[in-house]
């Protein structure tokens, strides 16, 4: 059995993700970690907040918090939102941990020995009413361009222009308002990631399986030249990783941090640290240092498509450069975005479903079902309440709930709750045998291939299966003039059920949990021959019916719903 390595793009701290964010990193990460433990693999899944920069920082001051016990409570509301998706991380760390901290300040100790820091004398626009440099973003003033009032200080946002913030007319802070800016120098590192273009370029070309849009992202960046411009490591900013080298000052760097996106990616390797030193496992360094055994790990990481040039250009680059033997990313499965009933989700404007309201409306599998089956891999993809009403009520109530419902209702109530006892296969068996067996292998080609909404698709078609052998065969009917075909028939749709919820637990945990526990079995033993795998519960076991696996959607909860999504949120 192999050994694999999954880690999620890292939510920012700042306030609770949407599920748009959710369908485009963790989750499918989850649906991937869970079926490869399920096949015996060894996986380790890790997440964790990324918890630096300015929005952090301005979060806090807005809640009226120092920033670190900000942070420390946000990672406790995502970390339980997490838990209420079921996302089933070996670890979920935080980007501000003591490991990371030692690890950023090593790989930058260790790039400027390979001789790949350069230091960078910039001007930045400093605001003396906040006491800080500020990021372009928070520079807002007139385009030049087109005129408009509220041009930020990287873009405008009304002509698209590409600006400067010494471009803008009347410019101010975004965070105080003031006016009283001025253009001060200061100094940064920069890695010189140009110098490993080359590398970078036969590293993304040798990787000929990756999705199409992971790589078309890489090879825009790698040759429209932007991508590969040296960048800027550090920031001036309080909040951060302080820019030293292990206890020694970085002379002329005091006072700063360094970039969020140089700390936040070395993350992934820092969390597998903190799952050792939580006692949650042993020696990371198997998972992460090829050098101590991680060469025969596959590493796998997930994100939305606007993560792509960091992970497949700048977090490469950064390890590449130190020469040291840590593990690449083997495949990176990305993901276009899933947009909101006719618009995108806004965060600002709370337009759209959040993580936390999703759980407070409807438990997790109905979410997740939906999410994954119509995850945005080809295109983006787009939530509409009628379209979510529509497809849980059909694929989840009316197909696989409506037949787990059927036939258990229909064993007690003719013969006993316990697997009846009788009967052997006829050709109709032996055909659902031969039709399930496709299905199951198709359903794993798919999953192997991380193909999520194929993989859904391939599900549904398998519970769909089920159902047609009972309309088919109609046990109720068979019963008055062949009780013991019926039971046979019962026998191996009872069967079907536990089969069902192996197959499901990636995507629909909870419903997989409670129909293992209907059939009174913790054999979650995955169909290898799906033969065999329909005598696993034996006539004469005991089952008890479910309670409605999964309820149908109303029209009045549909529109109340959308409603109160349509954006005004806090
Ligand atoms: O886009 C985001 O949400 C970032 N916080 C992702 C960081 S992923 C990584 F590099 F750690
Ligand atoms: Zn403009």
């Amino acid at each position: 059995m192999a050994r694999h390595l999954i880690t999620s793009a890292i939510p920012y701290i700042n306030g609770i993700k949407h599920l748009g964010n959710l369908v485009g990193s963790q989750l499918p990460a989850d649906l991937y970690a869970r079926y490869l433990r399920q096949r015996g693999h060894e996986v380790l899944f890790l997440c964790a907040t990324d918890e630096h920069g300015t929005p952090a920082e301005l979060a806090a001051t807005k809640a009226g918090k120092p920033v670190t016990d900000y942070c420390a409570e946000m990672h406790q509301v995502q970390s339980d939102i997490a838990d209420g998706f079921r996302l089933s991380f070996d670890h979920f760390g935080r980007s501000s941990s003591p490991q990371n901290h030692k690890l950023t300040q090593a790989f930058a100790g260790r790039l400027a020995e390979m001789g790949l820091i350069r230091e960078v004398t910039e001007e930045q626009v400093y605001s003396k009413a906040d006491g800080r440099f500020l990021p372009d973003r928070y520079i807002e003033g007139t385009c030049p361009n087109c005129g408009f009032e509220s041009a930020r200080g990287d873009q405008c946002d009304n002509c698209t222009k590409q600006l400067d913030p010494t471009d803008l007319i009347n410019p101010h802070s975004t965070i105080s308002g003031s006016t009283e800016l001025e253009v001060r120098e200061t100094k940064h590192l920069y890695l010189r990631q140009s110098e490993l273009k080359g590398d970078l370029a036969e590293w993304i070309d040798s990787k000929k399986d990756w999705p199409i849009l992971t790589t078309s992202i890489a090879k825009k960046w790698l040759n429209d030249g932007d991508g590969l411009q040296d960048r800027g490591i550090t920031r001036d900013l309080d909040w951060g990783i302080p820019v030293k080298q292990g206890d020694q000052t970085w002379p002329g760097m005091e006072g700063k941090v360094f970039y969020v996106w140089f700390d936040a990616p070395i993350e992934y390797i820092a969390c597998a640290q903190e799952w050792e030193d939580a006692g949650k496992g042993n020696d990371w360094a198997r998972w992460w240092r090829t050098d101590k055994g991680a060469d025969d790990v596959t590493y796998t990481q997930f994100m939305g498509k606007d993560n792509v040039p960091f992970h497949t250009l700048s977090f490469p680059a950064t390890i590449m450069g130190t020469q040291e033997p840590w593990k690449l990313v083997d495949y990176i499965k990305s993901f276009n975005y899933l947009n909101y009933d006719g618009g995108q989700f806004s965060t600002s404007r709370g337009r759209g479903v959040f993580m936390d309201q999703a759980l407070e409306i409807l438990p997790a599998d109905y979410w997740r079902w939906w999410l994954l089956s119509h995850a945005p891999e080809s295109s983006d993809a787009e939530f509409t309440w009628e379209t979510f009403q529509t497809d849980v009520n059909k694929d989840l109530a009316d197909v696989l709930g409506n037949f787990v419902s059927r036939i258990t209702k229909f064993c007690r109530s003719k013969f006993s709750e316990a697997v009846p006892e009788g009967g052997s296969y006829s050709a109709a068996e032996e055909q659902l045998v031969a039709d399930l067996t496709t299905r199951v292998r198709t359903y794993e080609k798919h999953m192997d291939a991380i193909e999520v909404r194929k993989a859904a698709t391939e599900l549904r078609a398998i519970w769909a299966l089920g159902n047609e052998y009972l309309q088919a065969n109609a046990p109720w009917t068979t019963f008055k003039t062949e009780p013991e075909t019926a039971a046979m028939q019962v026998r191996l749709a009872l069967n079907l059920i536990r089969i069902y919820a192996v197959l499901s637990a990636p995507f629909i945990p909870d419903a997989s949990a409670t129909l293992l526990a209907a059939m009174q079995t913790d054999d979650d033993s995955w169909p290898q021959d799906v033969g065999s795998a329909l005598t696993a519960l034996p006539a004469g076991r005991a089952f008890t019916v479910p309670d409605n696996l999964f309820r149908k959607l109303t029209d009045e909860e549909r529109e109340g719903w959308a409603e109160r999504f349509a954006g005004t949120r806090d």
